[in-house]
């Protein structure tokens, strides 16, 4: 089958009339129809956000790869655009995937990888990816410009340019898989066509990944954080639960210097569903980050409504005095905000109450004074599928779904910092849960699956009292 951008339309058009809208973001970026992944080429150019994403538009299963977009003035009200990118070949005839986007003068470029075999598609061995560009002047259709970086020899697995401008030079980032280690490989270019291999950035020592995908490199409060996606780290205790990974290395670099790590690997975020996250610049200057809200391989019954996937909020990096990344909700968030919802500091005893009747697109504030509680368990739960509460026993805050009909169940859970409180943000949408844990400090993201009449928010204490010192919810636009 040959792809083009023409087909790829026809067939959303046709498709988005015949969603089920049940679990469909409210103010989350999700695709017409189809499937989504890896967000893409995120970048401000020309007054408008655009967010290109990894998309199939034949069906709500990963296929062939193409670039889905959209463009935004907020990071939140996105407008649908015409698929940017599809698989037309011969040099990404398998697959246009993932990649980032610059601005060269009055151009948006996008750097992608191609994705092709030669022969056996089942054969590792026949798989090349390499680099391609492709321009527009529009921000809305572009011109191939064909392979800029041919894969080196040996590899296969290549993929995922991050680009960035420093100084006179361009530099990309590529994750890639020698043998059974993850690596990261950097290139410069005076323009963007002609690359220069300048080497391993970093790679995986035993243990840390055969391959490390969507790597990215940017500068924070005077670091440089590596953030990228490994598939392959063990899950141990309470870390690394989920398929593949995404977190960060914080370190220092100069072109023309190695990379020198300050730290170990974190994981960036403790919830079932975030991957590949891609970080970008605001106008003003603070460093954006947005993932994809799912897990390779993990049951998405949202397939079954004639869509599949979608991305996190925009959520705002800093690297503290520690060299931890925070993640906040980007500030452009409180702009959703309609109704406040006040709840009383009360403190609650063996209990349930219900908080609000249906809760779809909502931000809940909640402030627990957990030295002064003694309950075992106490929090919040939505309907009778997602409860997001502090575990007494193991001291830590937990995340469990439990949806048994579409084979989803299970927590994630981060440590509570000893003697202090406890502030929530909880961002709810049709099927998506997103906790900032006290102000940056962690952050949960899950999908949901809640029955349209089972979205009942409340709150709870069992064996004992729970202590809260400030709630209250924001009804979202
Ligand atoms: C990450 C990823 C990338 C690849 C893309 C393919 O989720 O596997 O490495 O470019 O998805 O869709």
């Amino acid at each position: 089958m040959t792809y083009t951008i023409a087909q790829a339309e026809q067939e959303l058009q046709a498709k988005c009339e015949k969603l089920n809208l049940r679990w469909y973001p409210r103010y989350h970026l999700a695709a017409r129809a189809g499937w989504i992944n890896d967000p893409n080429g995120l970048i401000w150019f020309d007054g408008w956000y655009h967010a290109f994403y990894q998309h199939h538009p034949y069906s709500t299963q990963w296929g062939p790869m193409h670039w889905g977009h959209a463009r935004s003035k907020d990071l939140l009200h996105w407008e649908h655009l015409p698929v940017a990118l599809a698989p037309e070949g011969p040099e990404d005839k398998d697959g246009c995937f993932s990649g980032s986007a610059v601005i060269d003068g009055d151009t948006l470029a996008l750097i992608y990888t191609g994705h092709k075999f030669r022969g056996d598609v089942s054969d590792d061995e026949n798989l090349y990816q390499v680099q391609c560009l492709a321009t527009s002047r529009d921000g809305v259709h572009f011109t191939r410009q064909g392979m800029v970086i041919d894969t080196p020899a040996d590899l296969h697995h290549f993929r995922d340019p991050k680009v960035w401008r420093e100084g006179d030079n361009w530099y990309m980032v590529v994750g890639a898989r020698v043998g059974d280690t993850g690596q990261i490989r950097l290139y410069r270019s005076a323009d963007l066509r002609q690359w220069q291999d300048e080497g391993i950035l970093d790679e995986a020592e035993a243990g840390m990944g055969f391959m490390w995908e969507c790597p990215d490199l940017f500068s924070l409060n005077g670091k440089r954080v590596l953030m990228f996606s490994p598939q392959g780290i063990a899950a141990q205790g309470f870390e690394n639960r989920n398929l593949f990974q995404s977190g960060y290395l914080v370190g220092d670099w100069q072109p023309g210097e190695p990379f020198v790590r300050a730290g170990e690997f974190v994981e960036m975020d403790h919830g079932h569903d975030f991957y590949a996250p891609q970080s970008f610049l605001t106008p003003d200057g603070r460093r954006i980050v947005i993932g994809w809200l799912n897990m390779w391989e993990s049951p998405m019954p949202e397939q079954q409504d004639g869509w599949c996937g979608m991305l996190s909020l925009p959520r705002e990096l800093t690297l503290n005095e520690n060299n931890h990344l925070q993640m906040r909700p980007a500030k452009e968030v409180e702009a959703l905000r309609q109704a406040w919802l006040p709840w009383p500091a009360s403190s609650l005893k063996n209990q349930q109450t219900l908080m609000a009747n249906k809760a779809e697109a909502m931000e809940v504030v909640l402030h627990w004074d957990c030295t002064s509680s003694d309950a075992e368990q106490y929090g919040l739960s939505l309907g009778e599928g997602l409860r997001v509460y502090v575990d007494t026993q193991m001291q830590r805050l937990v995340l469990e779904r439990r949806y048994p009909q579409y084979g989803l169940c299970g927590t994630r859970s981060v440590p509570l910092v000893p003697g202090a409180p406890l502030a929530l943000r909880l961002f709810i949408d049709s099927s998506s849960i997103e906790v900032f844990v006290n102000d940056g400090e962690a952050c949960l993201s899950s999908r949901i699956y809640p029955d349209a009449d089972r979205r009942q928010l409340s709150l709870f204490a069992w064996h004992g009292t729970a202590i809260l010192s400030e709630a209250g919810a924001w009804q979202l636009e």
